[in-house]
């Protein structure tokens, strides 16, 4: 036997800005296959990941959310946390960016780099938010486009002619944050020397690490020569201040990779097998791989080697690259109701259904792939239920009812046996090198052929002929121990129906190498029902309730979503509700009694509301349409008098008014006619 592989893999970071959707699982679902065939076959594999919790999108959102972004990335990684344990992502640790090892590993990669003369500083020059106070990414920058004139583009490229640009060259720019005119302003940045890894990069990117496409891709911004890398931001920043630069902080990225040693060295701390350096360090003979998404593979394939190398480390055995998911032959899309969030998901339908179709359809390319939801429906009915659970089903009754629940010891197909044996190699290969499309497609074929040989000996009408019990248990034996190898090589795909399996066929939690065995003369446990069919049904709940997403999601403080071309994003119709569920909803005419603007928050005004025998105290993101708050008093508005009361950064809001419009300048406060009296009863 040859010594087991030391193996340690990841997958990206996911922000910590927002929820997991199905798109994201493809990537997690991916790697976790990939990890369980590794530790299914006896290998060391550790897999580690985290939150990626830095950068100015966090900290925006959680000033809009009211609360710090220590609460908000604690959230977010419960969130997370509990969605991937439900898909049954099975993480060594899942670790956040914003932690001790982090801050530490960071530090220190970036101070040898420094050591080495990898580290440039000088003045750069770029547009700032007066009122704000910070300077502007170039996604929070928008204006009318150079080229064509479009109105309301961002800061680099313009989505009606294509155009790409500096923010300095739009017309008319503006903060998208706060709205004011950004100024330009200069300020020292430090940048990481990436041509000082040209030649490094050239040999590494073309020695296996990469997968061809890839490597092209790659060879194309290594051709066109390496510039270098801003690897600071000024503060307001939420990340890691820079050490022995007060106010100026890592960028994201530069922290976001280290995250995977930060995680990694966390578990070190609770498992004393691992050792760090074994996998980190530059002689390390431990095999490093990351899984991502096809967009983030300059930061993957570029910088993250030049620091590793750059900073003593080992650089990564390979990257393992996927494409990204489509819904119904399209980009995921909030309208039609396919971006559909992992919770979402779970809230309709079993984790081993979408499982198996990811891993039916993921080759070891980085092509696109898609779910078409009624595909997805047919395959896994027509595979999983109609075919592997429906060998043990077909076969389990007779064992029970016939002999107990005893397998006879004689096996009545050698010559399928031994086709099933022989399939090993290759299905395992092609879990090796991420084809799991054809791992599955040879693993069904065997399934195919056992339930044709199951099917011509027709156990069901040897049981009703007179002497011939025997043959029913020797057919049916072959039945379950076929269906046990089945279950051995879709294990890494299909935890869980595995675990249910084993309790059936009542052995210990079975290992790849497990399929050169066979259960004779061995009682079983109870056949229950190892896996439903999807109904279709469940199908659409889950769509429509992808669109309800949406509609909450819609928050009059958010800033109006893109569409590209200056029309009103449309916003479909919710979900139908009953009657009940409209009269649970304790509406009331609210007289205005006092506006005013909340100190450090942009967008909200604080309401003091008379409705009638109470006043009630009301923080609404409003102030972007009502710059002079004064001019509200006196009014008459509706408001949600029996919303639970929500604790914000600012004091207790005891309900909420009500407003139409995507948000920004466009908010339209709503008012009944005049005459209605504060307190009465909207019905
Ligand atoms: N935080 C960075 C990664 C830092 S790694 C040091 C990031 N986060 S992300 O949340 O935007 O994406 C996480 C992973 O999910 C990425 O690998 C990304 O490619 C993948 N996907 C996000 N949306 C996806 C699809 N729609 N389809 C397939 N993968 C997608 O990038
Ligand atoms: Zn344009």
């Amino acid at each position: 036997m040859s010594e087991p592989r030391k193996i340690l893999v990841t997958s990206a970071l996911p922000y910590a800005n927002g929820s997991i959707h199905l798109g994201h699982m493809l990537e997690y679902i991916q790697t976790d296959m990939w990890v369980r065939f590794q530790k299914h076959r006896g290998n060391q594999c550790i897999y580690v990941c985290a939150d990626d919790a830095h950068g100015s999108a966090i900290m925006l959102r959680a000033e809009k959310e009211g609360i710090t972004p220590e609460q908000l990335i604690a959230n977010v990684k419960a969130e997370h946390s509990a969605d991937f344990a439900d898909f049954l992502v099975d993480f060594d640790n899942f670790h956040s960016t914003h932690s001790e090892e982090n801050r530490e590993l960071s530090s220190e990669i970036y101070l040898k780099l420094r050591e080495a003369g990898h580290i440039a500083q000088r003045s750069v020059t770029q547009y700032f938010d007066p009122q704000k106070q910070m300077f502007l990414a170039d996604r929070f920058i928008k204006g009318t486009c150079p080229k064509c004139a479009a109105a309301d583009q961002y800061g680099d490229n313009c989505e009606k002619c294509g155009a790409t640009y500096a923010p300095t060259e739009l017309k008319d720019p503006k903060s998208a944050i706060s709205g004011a005119t950004p100024v330009l302003k200069d300020s020292q940045h430090f940048f990481f020397k990436l041509p000082d890894f040209q030649q490094m990069l050239e040999g590494w990117t073309r020695s296996g690490t990469l997968q061809d496409a890839v490597a092209n891709k790659i060879a194309e911004w290594l051709d066109a020569g390496l510039q270098e890398w801003d690897i600071s931001r000024d503060a307001p920043y939420f990340g890691f201040e820079i050490p022995g630069e007060p106010g100026k902080y890592f960028y994201v990225w530069l922290d976001a990779p280290i995250g995977y040693m930060a995680s990694f060295r966390n578990l070190c701390a609770r498992r004393p097998e691992l050792d760090f350096d074994a996998y980190w360090g530059k002689d390390s003979t431990a095999e490093l791989y990351h899984f991502i998404g096809k967009d983030i593979i300059n930061f993957h394939a570029l910088f993250w080697p030049a620091m590793l190398e750059g900073a003593g480390y080992r650089k990564p055995t390979a990257l393992n690259v996927h494409g990204f998911l489509t819904v119904n032959g399209e980009k995921m899309s909030k309208s039609r109701g396919t971006f559909i969030k992992a919770r979402t998901y779970l809230d309709h339908l079993a984790p081993e259904y979408l499982r198996y179709y990811f891993a039916s359809k993921l080759g070891r390319g980085v092509d696109d792939l898609d779910v078409n939801l009624d595909d997805f429906v047919q395959k896994v009915n027509s595979d999983l239920v109609g075919k592997v659970v429906n060998i043990a089903s077909r076969c389990a009754g007779f064992v029970h009812k016939g002999n107990n629940g005893v397998l006879v010891a004689a096996n009545a197909a050698p010559e399928l046996t031994q086709a099933f044996l022989e399939a090993t190699p290759s299905i395992a290969e092609a879990y090796e090198v991420r084809d799991f499309a054809r791992a599955m497609r040879e693993i069904m074929a065997l399934a195919d052929r056992a339930n044709a040989w199951i099917a011509e000996k027709a156990p069901w009408s040897l049981a009703k002929q007179d002497g011939r019990a025997d043959e029913v248990q020797a057919v049916c034996a072959v039945g379950i121990n076929l269906f046990r190898q089945l279950i051995i090589f879709l294990k890494p795909v299909l935890p869980e129906l595995a675990r249910e399996a084993e309790r059936f066929l009542n052995v210990e939690p079975l290992t790849w190498n497990d399929h050169a065995t066979w259960l004779a003369d061995h009682s079983l446990n109870p056949f229950q029902a190892l896996m439903t069919r999807i109904d279709p049904i469940k199908v659409l709940a889950m769509t429509d309730a992808s669109k309800q997403d949406l509609a909450a999601a819609q928050d009059p403080a958010a800033p109006a979503p893109a569409t590209g071309n200056g029309e009103l994003a449309k916003e479909p119709l919710a979900a139908e509700i009953d009657f009940d569920a409209f009269a649970a909803v304790d509406l009331r005419v609210a007289l205005i009694l006092k506006a005013e603007a909340v100190e450090g928050a942009d967008k909200l005004l604080r309401l003091t509301l008379d409705i009638g025998d109470e006043q009630r105290n009301v923080f609404s993101g409003i102030k972007s349409a009502y710059p002079d708050p004064a001019a509200l008093e006196g009014r008459l508005t509706m408001m949600i008098a029996n919303l639970k009361p929500r604790k914000m950064r600012f004091g207790i809001s005891e309900g909420m008014v009500m407003a139409a419009g995507p948000g920004d300048k466009e908010i339209y406060l709503l008012s009944p006619d005049s005459g209605a009296k504060p307190g009465q009863r909207i019905k």
